[in-house]
């Protein structure tokens, strides 16, 4: 290895480690939100019951929400007259029936009890039928319904009044997340409720504020800014579901909620606001993704239309709200919601992925919002999600998620390249290598994808491998996050009809309502961040040759990167129990693999890749998709 410290190189930028993630993974509700009761204005939809007890439609339980449940004689159902805001459109009413009754909701998959904490309990609620009483919020066990924190209300009256108890455990409290959270009374009548809300300590104190443990294991990261706020969240799936960031700002009783597009729906307590708040606690900038008139399905509205007028003016004032003055029109806003002082921001990215908007529409659409932020704030650098032609943008964001073996290969995608080679080509979510015309990459999201839904060590091995091939091209890849950022473990609870907590597959952080950890990549990224270097130095480092030959390989075999091609000399299927399923000329006949990443075909005695992220190989049986041993004696034809 050689280091040649006469010679620094690029300058690696102050923020080249940031943060990506999005309301998926239940990365806020239930995770990043501090927020402990699910369902908090009961307007979440109920997925199919499955599995054993989960007794299908019809049943009383079904006229509760999901996560709620009713204790003692009482009868509880949705009531959606006389809402207590018009963004909350339901309440859960309780009618006594005599003796102690109560409504009980289980949290993100429980709530967390520890000894000697204290626990903030707000609710709006009506009472009615002659009941004036004190409701009594409490935390209790699921084993034995023991009671771990207790506190009364003040009598309810009969207008809607918002009401917040402290709850504390004791010295000897359990800790467990096997714990619900109960609101109950002793009397007749009724009581209704509406934004039932928990929250346990938050970081650094604040209202409406996020999990302490999830935030320190962010800060050893070191980010210097977050791509707020998707991904795919940004978009939505329906133009009604988009990040509508108007309707996620001041009082949490003004916020609609909406659905998410991982399948789930988004209380909205954790809004522009708290994107915010999550921003000045960890001392970074935000990146600012603006909706840009697509949404998941496929829908868009072209440039010059009177819905993209309204997403460019939408654009311009979430711009104003985090970034403009404290008395400006939206800065007040901003003021008003707990920041007075404006956000730097420097970047704003326009859309997300948006080649997969197969309309071509995305050049009109972007062009027509990035005039428009511009005229108004031409200091901003502007990111363009996919190629552009009539407006050039500052920087265009690529995504790769990818195996380990091609991220390995991918740490050389951005090098200088031979003059005389092709320019880069734009595939998927990026392109080949630097981009033409000097334009700047932001590798918005990128991951290893082995291991899950934590990464193993051989993908943070991969992903340093990678980051140090954007750190060495910091020149033309001044900024990069990993994505996704957060994964709640939880498994589906079929006996509740509960489905499983997480979506993707390779997430940084994994945590539960108790505990959290950084996954090897996590420390790989923690340990690149937290020594930074300020250049890069020319660095040598000779490897021998592998020598060629056979190579067994279990189930999967990675063949470096998706620049690869792989001239198979002889190929033959196993299975586990040994059984030879195809020998090398049967092999031949074989016309088409399939792989985890895409499909390869077999042709003219060569593999290729049909998609450029095609990696894994498995071969269809009678017995259908199943683990197969691969021999393969292959030779490099291109690539590593
Ligand atoms: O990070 C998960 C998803 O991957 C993002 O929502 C999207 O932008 C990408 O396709």
């Amino acid at each position: 290895l050689e280091v040649d410290v006469s010679k620094p190189g690029v300058t690696i930028p102050a923020e080249f480690f940031g943060l990506m993630t999005e309301e998926i993974n239940h990365a806020y509700d239930g995770g990043l939100f501090a927020e402990l009761i699910q369902n908090r204005t009961f307007q979440d939809p109920r997925p199919e019951r499955r599995g054993p007890g989960g007794g299908g439609p019809g049943g009383p339980r079904d006229r509760l929400p999901i996560h709620w449940s009713v204790l003692g004689t009482g009868k509880a159902a949705i009531d959606d007259a006389d809402p207590v805001s018009p963004a909350l459109p339901l309440s859960l009413r309780l009618d006594f029936a005599g003796g102690e009754s109560g409504v009980a909701n289980d949290g993100f998959w429980g709530i967390p009890v520890r000894p000697d904490a204290t626990y903030t309990a707000t609710f709006y609620a009506k009472a009615a039928g002659g009941f004036d009483g004190p409701v009594t919020a409490s935390i209790r066990l699921d084993q034995g319904d023991a009671v771990v924190a207790s506190s009364p209300s003040p009598p309810i009256t009969g207008a809607w009044k918002k009401y917040t108890v402290k709850l504390a455990t004791g010295p000897d409290a359990p800790t467990t997340a096997k714990a619900r959270f109960v609101l109950s009374a002793d009397g007749a009548g009724s009581v209704a409720f509406s934004l039932v809300s928990l929250f346990p300590p938050t970081y650094q104190g604040a209202p409406n504020g996020l999990r302490p443990d999830l935030m320190e294991l962010m800060a050893e990261l070191r980010p210097k800014f977050i791509r707020l706020p998707g991904g795919n969240y940004l978009e939505g799936n329906r133009f009604a579901d988009r990040f509508n960031w108007k309707k996620m700002i001041g009082p949490v009783e003004s916020r609609p909620g909406h659905m998410a597009p991982w399948g789930y729906r988004s209380s909205d307590g954790f809004g522009l606001p708290e994107f915010l708040l999550w921003c000045k606690q960890l001392g970074a900038e935000p990146i600012l993704g603006v909706f840009a008139g697509y949404v998941l399905n496929g829908d868009h509205f072209d440039a010059g239309s009177p819905e993209m007028a309204v997403y460019t003016q939408e654009a311009l004032d979430e711009i104003e709200y985090i970034a403009g003055p404290a008395d400006g029109a939206w800065g007040a806003k901003r003021a008003a919601d707990g920041f007075p002082e404006p956000f730097p921001l420097r970047y704003v990215e326009i859309g997300n992925e948006d080649w997969f908007d197969r309309s071509g529409s995305y050049d009109g659409r972007f062009t027509q919002m990035a005039r428009a932020i511009r005229e108004k704030y031409p200091h901003l650098k502007i990111i363009a999600s996919a190629p552009v032609k009539s407006f050039r943008p500052d920087l265009v964001d690529d995504h790769f998620y990818r195996s380990a073996g091609q991220l390995f290969g991918m740490s050389s995608l951005y090098d200088p390249r031979p003059s005389g080679s092709p320019p880069p080509a734009f595939a998927g979510g990026g392109w080949n290598g630097r981009q033409p015309d000097g334009v700047k990459t932001f590798v918005g999201e990128w991951a290893t994808q082995e291991g899950r839904p934590t990464p193993n060590l051989n993908a943070a091995l991969a992903d340093a491998a990678f980051i140090m091939g954007l750190e060495k091209n910091s020149d033309v890849v001044p900024m990069q996050c990993y994505a996704p950022l957060l994964v709640n473990l939880n498994e589906a609870d079929p006996a509740r009809g509960y489905p499983r907590a997480w979506q993707w597959n390779t997430n940084l952080i994994g945590y539960d309502a108790l505990r959290s950890f950084g996954s090897p990549s996590y420390h790989a990224q923690v340990m690149l961040a937290q020594n930074k270097g300020d250049v890069v130095l020319p660095a040598r480092f000779e490897v021998p040759p592998a020598p060629a030959g056979e190579e067994p390989a279990r189930g999967r075999i990675g063949v470096g990167s998706w620049r690869t091609e792989v001239e198979y000399a002889d190929l033959s299927v196993t299975a586990p129990d040994g059984r030879a399923l195809l020998n090398s000329e049967q092999a031949r006949d074989v016309s088409r693999w399939r792989s985890a990443g895409g499909d390869w075909t077999v042709r003219d005695g060569s593999i290729r890749p049909a998609a450029r992220d095609a990696e894994t190989w498995a071969f269809t049986g009678d017995a259908g998709w199943t683990d197969y041993t691969l021999r393969l004696r292959a030779r490099k034809v291109r690539g590593s």
